[in-house]
């Protein structure tokens, strides 16, 4: 277990070099990918709740820290004193374990008990009316976005009217899964077999990232998605154009592609509503075009992406469910222009 050890460790350079190293990539283990969302960075008030908890602990655990290793130094420092009434000296010891050992860390678990029921009332679910429930679905791996009250489906994308909470109803037909938008609101798990419920809140239109915060398989790492908050009408324009069905294609290349579509193995797993393709294993198709990203957001939602998608999902994804497609460079390009339609 030497190598655990950086004093053993054959470094070239000053006595102190394997330490500034040592140093370096504890600092860079601390920095932030750039775009990473941040639960540091709340852009809701679930968000702020935890993260104002958060910075209590921080703070609360680093003075205790501080505290502590202030004793220690002075234990290791200060030479014992030699009184003749060893008495004394007991006494004042006991004095010091009652303050510093029973009081103080009563006193301490007393403020994180009362601010972590205040957080807890704090992410109560508020008053949400039943049109902004958002069902999410837990796949492997990517996550079904149903709207109940509107009747359709969508996948890996999540909108919502900006400044007004929506309840989020999470299951998982498969392995526990964790969902998490850090700038929105914390983390709940998607378990079989179990509902659970949460909401969502942003104080600002914009795009924020979510992604599967539990190990769940191969690709647990590609299992991100996006929450879009909307002014009011911008949202309600979305739902009204997302439960259209599909247009389907009369002429051209864009209707071969719908062909290729209809006979293909596709519609064993993908619905597009207003046609025949009614599986429902992989995410709904509809009105894929308008989707800002691919296979859970993993990549921007563009042709040759696509393209690439479906020629060879397991290149980008190893072990997903999706197979690949067998065919020709015609087919392909003709189905990629039919898929283009669907916005
Ligand atoms: Cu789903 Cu990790």
């Amino acid at each position: 277990m030497n190598f655990l050890n950086p004093s053993r460790w054959k470094l070239p350079g000053a006595r102190w070099g394997r330490w500034v190293i040592l140093f370096c990539v504890v600092w860079i283990a601390g920095c932030a990918q750039s775009g990473a969302p941040s639960m540091l960075d709340p852009q809701g008030r679930g968000a702020r709740a935890v993260t104002d908890l958060w910075w209590l602990l921080f703070w609360m655990a680093s003075a205790v820290f501080v505290f502590f290793l202030g004793f220690l130094l002075l234990a290791l420092f200060r030479r014992r004193a030699t009184r003749p009434d060893g008495e004394v000296a007991d006494r004042r010891g006991t004095r010091v374990v009652l303050v510093a050992g029973i009081i103080g860390p009563f006193l301490v678990l007393l403020v994180v008990f009362a601010a972590t029921i205040w957080t807890l009332r704090a992410l109560a679910m508020p008053p949400v009316p039943d049109e902004l429930t958002v069902h999410v679905i837990g796949r492997r791996w990517w996550w079904e976005v149903q709207y109940p009250a509107q009747q359709f489906a969508t996948a890996n994308e999540i909108h919502i009217p900006v400044g007004r909470p929506v309840r989020v109803v999470l299951t998982s037909p498969n392995v526990v899964h964790s969902f998490w938008v850090p700038e929105l609101q914390g983390k709940m798990d998607l378990v079989p077999g179990k509902t659970n419920v949460m909401w969502l809140e942003a104080d600002e239109v914009g795009v924020y990232r979510g992604l599967c915060a539990e190990f769940c398989g191969v690709q647990h790492a590609k299992m991100n998605f996006l929450v879009i908050a909307q002014p009011q009408a911008e949202f309600d324009a979305w739902l009204a154009q997302q439960r259209l069905p599909a247009q389907i294609p009369e002429d051209g290349s864009a209707r071969t592609g719908f062909d290729v579509f209809m006979q293909s193995s596709c519609i064993e797993c993908h619905t597009i509503r207003g046609t025949d393709a009614t599986g429902n294993l992989g995410p709904d198709l509809t009105h894929l075009a308008s989707r800002r990203t691919l296979a859970s957001s993993v990549m921007p939602n563009n042709r040759g992406n696509l393209g690439g998608w479906i020629a060879d999902p397991q290149h980008v994804k190893p072990g997903n469910l999706m197979p690949p497609a067998t065919l020709t460079g015609t087919e392909l390009q003709a189905l990629l222009d039919f898929l283009e339609t669907l916005e």
